[in-house]
């Protein structure tokens, strides 16, 4: 996690890096830091807190200094303090790291420095990092005698030393006093841009701190170090070898990255869904031969017609979409799937058939967990399709083929607008595989008409706002809620809790709804609302009955049923209708009042909600 920048250049440095690490806050938020450097002399600020409390530690006028290095923390290794937050200097005051990922063999290399008389003074994995290049850079010379070739630059080469003893991933930017005009960054696991303007440079952790400055790009790969100086930079492996990088256009604007007049990120991202949603089938669906063309998944959609066995992998909501996915593949498509946690994948010593294909799903393309599963999916010989929203994010680039979800950037920490996406490429995704293998194409077209219907019908529902935040004023200090559902609808119970759990702190559990009489029927009184999701689909009398066990205990419903359905009003104490829709694309209406009311009950208990506690966007750690 945590998110980095850092700036060479032609203009002041500091104003470039706090804006720059207010746009990447969204990673990590517990500790932030700058540091400086003019002539041979660093200087180095930070703090507990965010961005803001770092802002108020920083002197008032501005000194000028064209490089620095800037870091905004979400903890690992030792507690949000001052003494943790990055940057980190080495005991000889010459070498400064900000550092994303995690370094899994620091104790080990912690304790070696220490016999070699080094000092600490955190209890992060990063500070190693910065210390070990400064024993390098010191000694010129590794324990086994290896020193720069001659002509060699000294820093760069205790750097890629430095890279080559840690194990772990990282992000990372570097500063040295002896080189006042020179930058280096590295990349292992952890994401890592380099942005090029004309006579500046920006490392970043995300496109979102860069593109405000230039749209060119490169993404430095696993392995390789950048070394930026006003002339220019060149790239590198850690053995040295030179890389030639292809400059790339970065693909979204400044303005998508605005609140544009909205309060909070989630807001403006659950309110963009009919867009988002549209922007994701355009193009994709032909209505007129019933066919959708997915144009990353032309190379492997032979074998994915006669796939024998689908497996999701995924984490948090993404994961969600992957169980709706399940659903899709198996009712759609009649293919065997199952959705796995990429967390407990990665370790179960998976059974991988010949013709088994991993879908590995993730909004940002950096989950750490998930790209550990594709890298165990594809040693044991599955071909492996990505689901990804963030373009050329490592897991974009690691798996086969892939979907772009196109949403644009999604900077609210609870993820809405990639889950109504990752659910239409899903849906696009089965509908055309079933379409390939048995279903009737009739009813095929009648499902992607129905699909194209869905952005509007999402309008709708977004114009119930108001009447949502008066359910959830009413229930507002409730703390403990039930989400039910059944068969496509049961993916929708879950999100809702996570996105209530998330951003409002308020306990709550999804479940399948029949299950909840084996054992959480026992929690039900007044005090525990219950969502039902109880529109019209195959189980819609069954979940009837699962209302009625709820009510006959005092319980509190809220319920989300289909338009026009007068029936139900009668077991709602308060009821949110959607449109109707068929079963299989249902998730993508039924989340919305789920997350409108996780929102509105997140704001009335004074939460911030882009930015919940010990959350952060993208988990680039284990
Ligand atoms: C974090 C976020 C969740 C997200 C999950 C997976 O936990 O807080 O909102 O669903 O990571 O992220 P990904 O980027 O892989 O979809």
């Amino acid at each position: 996690m945590c998110g980095i920048v850092a700036y060479l250049g032609q203009k002041p440095a500091r104003p470039i890096l706090i804006e720059g690490l207010k746009r990447l806050e969204y990673r990590g938020y517990d500790s932030a830091g700058i540091a400086l450097l003019a002539g041979n002399v660093i200087s180095i600020k930070k703090t507990a807190g965010r961005i803001s409390a770092l802002e108020d530690i920083l002197p008032r006028q501005e000194t000028g200094e064209v490089l620095g290095i800037g870091h905004t923390r979400w903890a690992t290794h030792g507690q949000p303090n001052t003494i943790n937050a990055h940057p980190h200097i080495d005991y000889s005051g010459k070498i400064v790291v900000v550092h994303n990922g995690i370094i899994e063999n620091y104790a080990t290399l912690k304790t070696w420095l220490k016999k070699e008389g080094c000092t600490f003074s955190s209890d992060t994995d990063s500070e190693v990092i910065a210390a070990l290049i400064g024993y390098f850079y010191e000694h010129g010379s590794t324990p086994d005698g290896d020193g720069p070739a001659d002509g060699a630059n000294r820093f760069e080469w205790a750097v890629q030393q430095t890279l080559r003893e840690v194990v772990g991933t990282y992000g990372l930017a570097i500063l040295c006093t002896d080189y006042p005009d020179m930058l280096i960054g590295a990349k292992k696991g952890s994401p890592l841009i380099l942005g090029v303007g004309k006579s500046e440079f920006i490392i970043a952790s995300d496109a979102a701190a860069i593109v405000e400055h230039t749209t060119q790009a490169i993404y430095l790969s696993d392995g390789e170090i950048v070394t930026i100086t006003p002339k220019g930079f060149r790239t590198k492996t850690l053995a040295n070898a030179p890389v030639t990088k292809e400059l790339k256009e970065i693909e979204f604007s400044l303005e998508q990255i605005e609140l544009a007049g909205c309060e909070h990120y989630m807001q403006k991202e659950i309110n963009e869904q009919p867009e988002s949603v549209r922007t994701c089938l355009q193009g994709r669906v032909d209505l007129q031969n019933a066919r959708v063309v997915l144009g990353g998944l032309q190379p492997l959609l032979r074998e994915l017609t006669r796939t024998k066995r689908i497996i999701l992998s995924a984490c948090g909501t993404a994961w969600h979409a992957g169980l709706v996915g399940e659903f899709l593949f198996e009712q759609l498509a009649r293919i065997p799937a199952e959705v796995e946690y990429a967390s407990e994948f990665r370790y179960r010593n998976p059974i991988i058939e010949d013709g088994t294909i991993v879908i590995a799903i993730s909004q940002s393309g950096e989950t750490a967990d998930t790209l550990a599963a594709i890298e165990q999916a594809k040693e044991r010989g599955a071909r492996v399709l990505g689901i990804v929203n963030v373009v050329g994010s490592t897991i974009a680039r690691t798996t086969d083929v892939g979907v772009y979800l196109r949403v644009g950037p999604e900077i609210g920490v609870a993820s809405t607008k990639a889950f109504t996406a990752q659910v239409a490429v899903l849906a696009m995704m089965a509908i055309e595989l079933g379409r390939r293998r048995h279903i009737a194409s009739d009813y095929a077209g009648h499902l992607l008409e129905e699909l194209m219907l869905i952005p509007d019908k999402i309008e709708t529902i977004l114009s119930l706002s108001d009447h949502i935040r008066q359910i959830a004023q009413a229930n507002i200090d409730k703390e403990n809620w039930l989400f039910l559902g059944r068969g496509f609808n049961y993916p929708v119970a879950l999100e809702g809790a996570l996105k209530l759990k998330e951003i409002s702190y308020i306990h709550a559990e999804g479940l399948p709804a029949a299950e909840m009489k084996h054992g959480p029927i026992a929690l039900i009184t007044n005090q525990m609302p219950a969502v039902f999701i109880a529109t019209q689909c195959s189980q819609y009398d069954k979940i009837i009955g699962n209302i009625e066990e709820v009510r006959s205990r005092g319980g509190q419903t809220i319920v989300v049923a289909t338009e026009g359905d007068d029936h139900i009003a009668h077991y709602a104490d308060h009821l949110i209708t959607v449109p109707e829709a068929p079963e299989p694309l249902q998730p993508m209406l039924t989340v919305i009042p789920l997350q409108l009311l996780a929102y509105h009950a997140a704001v009335l208990r004074g939460h911030d909600v882009d930015k919940p506690r010990n959350l952060a966007k993208s988990v680039t750690v284990e």
